[in-house]
């Protein structure tokens, strides 16, 4: 299979999702800071994974400057967010991240993240603090996030495993069809 897997992560949830990708497809993956030299145009499919920090997608940068060098690849995108799957805010984060050319062609897909408050660097523990705080649009099950996410009560791999279950159908199918040409 012709497939791998991009990602960036600063906590580690992003890789949890990456290496459940990976592990069901038998592909590579690798981190943001680890690609060097790596070629992707030889690739049919690449499934990019990114964290979101204050709306903000750092993967989406090489998204949207490597498209146009990207022409036949399948090219997936999923974020890791503790925003509760809601299609609207999805679609405003990607719109805010992603060029025109790749809102597109990308295929999105929004995975649920968490925080592991111990592990937060304390600008972020500011941050989390602020957000609870003074954020009133703030969804409220993304406040229930952080709070289960202080008591250690999310679970990741027990209850979101499931979610790239459509990101592995997505890149098999697109595989066949290679296949089959
Ligand atoms: C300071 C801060 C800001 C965040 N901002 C957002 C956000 O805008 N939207 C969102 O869905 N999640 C947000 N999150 C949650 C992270 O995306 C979540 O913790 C994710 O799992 C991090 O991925 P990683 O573990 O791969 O680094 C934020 C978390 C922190 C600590």
């Amino acid at each position: 299979m012709s497939a791998v897997i991009i990602y960036d992560t600063k906590y580690g949830h992003t890789a949890t999702y990456a290496n459940w990708i990976a592990d069901e497809l038998h592909i590579s993956k690798y981190r943001l800071d680890e690609i060097g030299a790596l070629d992707l145009s030889t690739y049919d499919t690449i499934i990019f994974g990114g964290p979101i920090f204050n709306g903000r997608i750092k993967i989406a940068n090489l998204i949207n400057s490597e498209l146009a060098n990207l022409n036949a690849c399948e090219i997936i995108f999923f974020s890791v967010g503790l925003h509760p799957i809601d299609r609207d805010y999805f679609s405003s984060i990607c719109t805010q991240n992603f060029d025109y050319p790749a809102q597109q062609r990308v295929h999105f897909y929004q995975l649920q993240g968490a925080v592991n408050p111990e592990k937060l660097k304390w600008w972020h523990r500011m941050m989390v603090w602020f957000i609870k705080k003074f954020d009133h649009d703030i969804n409220q099950q993304h406040i229930q996030g952080l709070e289960e996410a202080e008591n250690h009560m999310i679970d990741l791999p027990k209850r979101f495993r499931k979610l790239v279950s459509p990101i592995v159908a997505e890149v098999r199918r697109h595989e066949r069809a290679i296949s089959l040409q």
